[in-house]
């Protein structure tokens, strides 16, 4: 008898278009929630609210000329002035020539994520994971959420500054963000229906700050120690950037910029792959049959030695519940463009300022693409009937000039979890719970993840 096919929780679209007012109230909490049927399918939707028109474009090509697009699409103000508490102008927000020269500045700092030199960091993070699973209270249920955060965050901590994440500053940052994209969520659903949002502007800073102050510290040192005294500290992410010069006039970044580089690259580098751990575990947590499959594969590979890059290639199951898992739930699930100049697209006519949205969300959910599109299928990615979908309707990670550039670290660090955590445990979903994946910046589950963990041997 074949295995039944597992549908994760995703939130079930009404079949006709909702009141402006029945939109906004769902839409509060989460972007996901406004969607209806035909939001999945159509080519390209028209949404006019009261403070923006927006465009969602479905259809293949246009989601590739966006992308593709560069400087005519860029990042639109809205995301930008959405995440400036956070990030400021940075190498994520920033457009033109200023993105340009801020990427010409990071890129050697990217050196230090390449996958062999970031995997024995990986590997002693995801052993550091393992102990605080077998430290918690064996046969109740463990919320992997936060933990997820700390192993993903505790990763890039070790690739930038070359430290340990400890518990106490990874649930600062965990809480801190999480109350961020709340407010940041509300601040941003009241721009574009037009109402004042300054309140939840003015409160999300504060979170913000208290991410900050996690490694303000680190950077202020380091910086002080070059600039001023010559003395450069580890080769790591931070001294790559303490040392950067701007292309054309040979100056450094401030502190402050230094600071808003880091605090990108430690936003983008952890928040989106702990998002991809929870939910991978999760599906593997409810299809008992895939991960007795993943299992073996480890262990076959691997056996009870640490894992290697060489290994991670071999294992082609674990790399399926990767792609189908950010297939399912990219964290980055909207990419909000700005449309600059007036022009037609398909049969609407856009004017500046418009937000024209390309959705992960949808494009890899629609059933014109993938068959099956809402079900949890990591076999998939071997049937060469999808191949071609996989290049073009499958962009977790953007495309073009602005695509990730961090996707091949995040395949190896959640790789490394997934094989870390099934070799040692088996997992399995507390009786009655059923996860609510909410989306504001990045796709998470409303009311944490707890799942139930047993020792494999
Ligand atoms: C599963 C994990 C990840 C996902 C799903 C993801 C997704 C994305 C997406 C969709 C974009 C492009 C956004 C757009 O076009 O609007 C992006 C950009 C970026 N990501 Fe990631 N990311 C992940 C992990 C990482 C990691 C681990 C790092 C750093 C080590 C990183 C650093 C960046 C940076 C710096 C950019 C901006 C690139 C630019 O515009 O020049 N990301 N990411």
């Amino acid at each position: 008898m074949t295995d039944p096919i597992f549908t994760p929780p995703y939130p079930r679209p009404p079949r006709s278009k909702r009141g402006l007012f029945k939109r906004f109230l769902s839409g509060w909490h989460s972007w996901i929630h406004v969607l209806f049927d035909k939001s999945y399918t159509m080519k390209m939707g028209e949404i006019r609210l009261p403070g923006r028109t927006m465009y969602i474009a479905n259809e293949l090509p246009l989601v590739d000329k966006i992308l593709r697009g560069g400087t005519a699409f860029p990042k639109h103000s809205e995301l930008v002035r959405n995440l400036d508490p956070l990030i400021g102008n940075s190498v994520f927000s920033a457009n033109g020539a200023d993105w340009e020269s801020q990427r010409a500045m990071v890129n050697p700092a990217f050196a230090h994520t390449a996958l062999h030199r970031s995997m024995p960091l990986m590997v002693a993070a995801a052993d550091d994971l393992l102990a605080r699973i077998d430290a918690a209270d064996a046969g109740k249920p463990v919320d992997i959420d936060p933990m997820m955060t700390h192993v993903a965050a505790d990763i890039i901590f070790r690739t930038l500054f070359s430290q340990t994440l400890d518990a106490a500053r990874s649930n600062i940052i965990h809480t801190a963000f999480g109350r961020f994209q709340r407010l940041a969520h509300s601040a941003s659903m009241l721009r574009l229906y037009g109402v004042p949002a300054g309140w939840f502007e003015r409160r999300s800073k504060g979170p913000a700050r208290a991410i900050h102050d996690v490694f303000r510290p680190i950077v202020e040192a380091r910086y002080e120690d070059y600039h001023a005294r010559g003395e450069a500290g580890p080769r790591d992410i931070l001294q790559s950037l303490i040392e950067a010069k701007h292309p054309d006039t040979g100056a450094p970044f401030t502190c402050n910029q230094v600071m808003e580089q880091v605090s990108t690259i430690f936003l983008a580098g952890h928040e989106t792959s702990a998002s991809t751990m929870s939910w991978a575990l999760y599906m593997l947590a409810e299809c008992p049959h895939i991960q007795d499959r993943v299992r073996a594969e480890v262990a076959g590979l691997a056996g009870n030695e640490p894992l290697t890059g060489a290994m991670l290639k071999e294992m082609g199951q674990v790399r399926n519940i990767f792609r189908e898992t950010l297939r399912l739930y990219p964290p980055v699930s909207f990419l909000p463009r700005e449309v600059t100049c007036p022009m037609d697209m398909r049969d609407k006519h856009l004017e500046p300022g418009a937000m024209l949205v390309v959705a992960p969300w949808l494009t890899q959910r629609n059933k014109d693409n993938w068959a099956c599109p809402h079900a949890f299928d990591p076999d998939r990615f071997d049937d060469p009937a999808n191949a071609e979908m996989a290049k073009q309707a499958w962009f977790p990670f953007g495309r073009g000039p602005r695509v990730c550039v961090g996707a091949g670290f995040a395949q190896q660090e959640v790789m490394t979890v997934i094989a870390s955590v099934v070799r040692r445990f088996t997992l399995s979903v507390p009786p009655g719970f059923k996860p609510e994946p909410i989306s504001r910046l990045t796709i998470r589950p409303r009311t944490g993840m707890p799942l139930l963990f047993a020792r494999v041997n």
